[in-house]
């Protein structure tokens, strides 16, 4: 059921300037307050005796986090470690593997452009060749997926890089279906899923993922700078952080070779990893139904926007509500199409106060407008957007 109020009334436990709609969730996420005091507790542990928090607290307070996350996102504890974010799950993965000249890496239109640019990078220092597959936008059924990876594939696929929720168009690829039909060919899986922990349900045992990153800033509400890579447990010796460090010639026997040298790349702030548990437990503490009904609010509040929008423009919807989570992409109004993406925005923003990402997308029908909704937004929040865009069309 969307409460029909002009502002959520959860707002008050984010920080988020009053004088600003806030529809981007998607980009950077946004941490509620009762989070930032946990974080700012274990700075002030962390700088009262950093001696005694590093060398006593710290792994502790991680593997606590550590099972907490995997519970949440249905993996074993030994098989994920944290990492600041998505970015750096996608380069640890792809600069481990053994990639040969001529080897092809698959991936999609969709997939993020910083993923796509570690692609690249890596196909080009092996001589390897990236094949991007076109999935169709607008969609009716997630088959079309699943089919233009499949017709993709050669006898070179050495790896499949995909996004599990798409960042510009906000759809839920087949995750489960693609590994399991690239498993039976020997082709592994490297899952983008920066935006699926806390959006969608994820039980990372099942999904059949090779490899799999995630944030947890981002609809996990956890601080900025936590994320987790999972990896199958026959393939974690070959994974190695970015930074080597005290891992690589541990002794110790009590803990993987691959939760050593990732749990410690050198010093940094662990505080964002310590509030996953505090972030998981306060969110799914908000509706009775925990945060199988949070995600569910979500997507009907996406769902409900997604419509006033497109039938306020007389636009189509673009894909099926059951591949869309808690983002949605609509065309801008037809009048809009032909301004440049960064000066619409800015306008939105500076004008009207509205914070919403606009997507320039490839092919008809063109510029985008990506809405995001949390427990923060209300359904007031969309009505501003459409009487904006309006506004600007006259
Ligand atoms: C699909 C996808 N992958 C990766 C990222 C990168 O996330 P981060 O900047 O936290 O590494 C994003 C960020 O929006 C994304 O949407």
């Amino acid at each position: 059921m969307i409460e029909i109020t002009p502002t959520s009334h959860f707002r008050k436990h984010w920080l988020i300037d009053p004088a600003i709609v806030f529809l981007n969730h998607g980009s950077f996420g946004a941490c509620p307050r009762i989070v930032l005091q946990k974080q700012a507790y274990l700075r002030s542990q962390l700088e009262n005796e950093p001696l005694r928090f590093f060398m006593r607290d710290w792994e502790p307070l991680l593997d606590q986090s550590r099972v907490c996350l995997a519970s949440f996102v249905g993996a074993d504890p030994e098989d994920v470690v944290f990492i600041p974010n998505a970015t750096t799950g996608i380069n640890a993965v792809l600069r481990s593997l053994d990639i040969n000249t001529g080897d092809e890496l698959l991936t999609t239109n969709h997939e993020y452009n910083a993923s796509r640019n570690a692609l690249d990078y890596v196909a080009q220092r092996y001589g390897a060749k990236v094949v991007v597959v076109d999935v169709p936008f607008p969609i009716q059924e997630k088959q079309q997926v699943i089919t233009a990876v499949m017709d993709g594939v050669s006898d070179k696929t050495r790896l499949v890089l995909i996004d599990h929720v798409t960042s510009q168009t906000g759809l839920i690829f087949p995750i489960q279906e693609l590994t399991q039909q690239l498993g039976s060919q020997g082709i592994e899986t490297l899952v983008d899923g920066a935006h699926a922990p806390g959006m969608i349900p994820l039980k990372l045992r099942e999904l059949g993922a090779t490899y799999y990153t995630g944030n947890c800033h981002k609809w996990l509400c956890a601080p900025k700078g936590a994320g987790f890579l999972y990896v199958q447990r026959d393939r974690q010796a070959k994974i190695r952080p970015l930074s080597i460090s005290h891992g690589a010639n541990s002794s110790r026997t009590d803990k993987s070779r691959f939760q050593l040298e990732f749990d410690w790349t050198g010093t940094d702030d662990p505080t964002p990893y310590m509030c996953v548990p505090e972030a998981i437990s306060l969110m799914g503490s908000w509706f009775q139904g925990g945060w199988d009904e949070l995600m569910q609010h979500n997507h009907n509040l996406v769902i409900t926007a997604r419509k006033l929008i497109s039938d306020a423009f007389s636009h189509q919807v673009l894909a099926p509500e059951s591949m869309l989570g808690s983002m949605a992409a609509i065309p801008v109004p037809d009048g809009l199409q032909v301004w440049n993406y960064l000066d619409l925005h800015d306008v939105l923003l500076d004008k009207f106060g509205i914070e919403v990402q606009i997507v320039p997308w490839q092919f008809p029908p063109g510029l985008l407008v990506r809405v995001s909704a949390q427990i923060y937004n209300s359904i007031n929040d969309y009505h501003k957007l459409i009487a904006a865009l309006q506004e600007i069309s006259k």
